[in-house]
């Protein structure tokens, strides 16, 4: 198995294959329907309007379609976060490591993240990244938001932390 998260360029074929195909809901992870129902059906009882989110670990921020609340994206990947931008002009994304977010204590209501523990976690147990990634990542998530929901991977279980 290869730590994909960390590879550029496994993500830049994943994107010109979502281009030509016209539909990154279906191109980039597989069919991304159902998880989208899921995760806005869920989000859209847990917010207030006026709250404003992180999408840590956004990838091309699908999730700003589906809600009006403030919205900031994160993720790593620079072919995600550009396409992003090309699909959504105007989309507040940033390219940063969740380990070391670019933002002050408490800038945000929730952080909310979608299938990425899961991959670090796993990477952490079989040697592909350094001990601790996760831990260090929570804390994070934790200094800009009192309050997170995390979906570790493409299912539909989620976890709440808080503060
Ligand atoms: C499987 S995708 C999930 C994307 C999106 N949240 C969703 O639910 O469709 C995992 C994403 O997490 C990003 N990612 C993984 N590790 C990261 C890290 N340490 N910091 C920032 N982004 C990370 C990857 O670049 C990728 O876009």
């Amino acid at each position: 198995m290869e730590n994909l998260y960390d590879n550029q360029s496994f993500w830049v074929d994943r994107v010109n294959m979502a281009k030509k195909a016209g539909d990154p809901t279906k191109c980039v992870y597989g069919n991304l329907r159902p998880v989208i129902n899921n995760r806005v059906g869920v989000l859209k009882k847990l917010l207030k309007p006026t709250d404003r989110i992180l999408d840590a670990g956004c990838s091309y921020g699908w999730l700003s379609r589906y809600l009006d609340n403030a919205y900031t994206g994160l993720d790593q990947t620079i072919a995600l976060v550009e396409y992003g931008r090309e699909l959504y002009p105007g989309i507040n994304i940033v390219v940063s490591t969740m380990q070391d977010m670019p933002f002050e204590d408490d800038s945000f209501d929730w952080v909310i993240s979608s299938c990425v523990k899961h991959g670090i976690v796993e990477g952490e147990s079989l040697g592909m990244m350094e001990k601790g990634r996760w831990s260090q990542i929570e804390s994070e998530i934790l200094r800009v938001a009192p309050k997170a929901i995390i979906w570790p991977s493409y299912s539909f279980d989620y976890e709440i932390l808080e503060r």
